[in-house]
């Protein structure tokens, strides 16, 4: 009995010590292979080894393949996702393009781009929301520059001032993004469809 004990006791070993090799392009052995590699449809990870999982194989398939296996044949690197068309663009969660114009082209984009949205009561009550978030701290309720940070940021621009109470939308919009001067950039914390509507909200505030 005890030879049998010690016996079994050296094969585990030996056997969690075996498994425990791996390197370079050897894994080692993997006791649940479906915990690594998932059985359901995945976009990347993929089994490509069509008989992966034969011992446990209980169902037929069709082409023959066993348990493990599920890589996609058909589509490029055997995954699961296709490959965008060449070209492709992607866009944002609202399907929105992404605004190309750079830092530098300020006047170029404040003369050139449109508000894509109309100026319904929905659209500046949600400007005036996001104002308050984005703007109020710095350029007041009103945007006379004279928000609570204002007093410790100093130069923080009066949005009725006449030298920019007839900025374009476009220029609004354009600042936001890619921020100016003393201003940071807002463009990676507010979405475009936002950028805008806090544009439309600041020509009401200029009016
Ligand atoms: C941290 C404070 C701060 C915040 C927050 C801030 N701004 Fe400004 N903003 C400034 C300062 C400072 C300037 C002056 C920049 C300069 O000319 O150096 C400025 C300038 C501007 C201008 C004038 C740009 C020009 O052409 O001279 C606009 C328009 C503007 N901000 C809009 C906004 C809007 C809209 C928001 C909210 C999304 C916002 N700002 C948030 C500080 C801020």
């Amino acid at each position: 009995m005890r030879v049998v004990k010690s016996l079994f006791i050296g094969f585990s070993a030996a056997a969690l010590l075996t498994a425990c090799t791996a390197g370079g392009d050897n894994p080692g052995t993997e006791y649940a292979p479906n915990m690594y590699h998932s059985v359901a449809y995945e976009p990347y990870s993929q089994i490509v080894d069509e008989d992966a999982g034969r011992w446990l194989t209980s169902i037929e398939y069709p082409d023959g393949h066993a348990e493990f296996f599920n890589s996609n044949k058909f589509n490029p690197h055997r995954m699961t996702m296709r490959e965008p068309a060449p070209n492709t663009v992607s866009r944002n969660k609202q399907g929105w393009l992404p605004y190309r114009f750079g830092k530098d082209s300020l006047a170029y984009a404040a003369a050139s781009i449109k508000n894509p949205l109309d100026s319904s009561a929905a659209v500046i009550a949600g400007g005036k929301l996001l104002y308050e978030m984005y703007c109020d701290h710095c350029h007041g309720a009103k945007g006379a520059g004279d928000g609570k940070v204002a007093d410790k940021y100093a130069g923080v621009a009066n949005l009725n001032s006449d030298a920019l109470k007839n900025i374009s939308e476009g220029h609004i919009f354009h600042v936001i993004t890619h921020g100016k001067g003393l201003m940071w950039a807002h463009g990676s914390q507010i979405n475009p469809e936002d950028r805008w509507k806090i544009a439309k909200y600041v020509k009401t505030l200029q009016k």
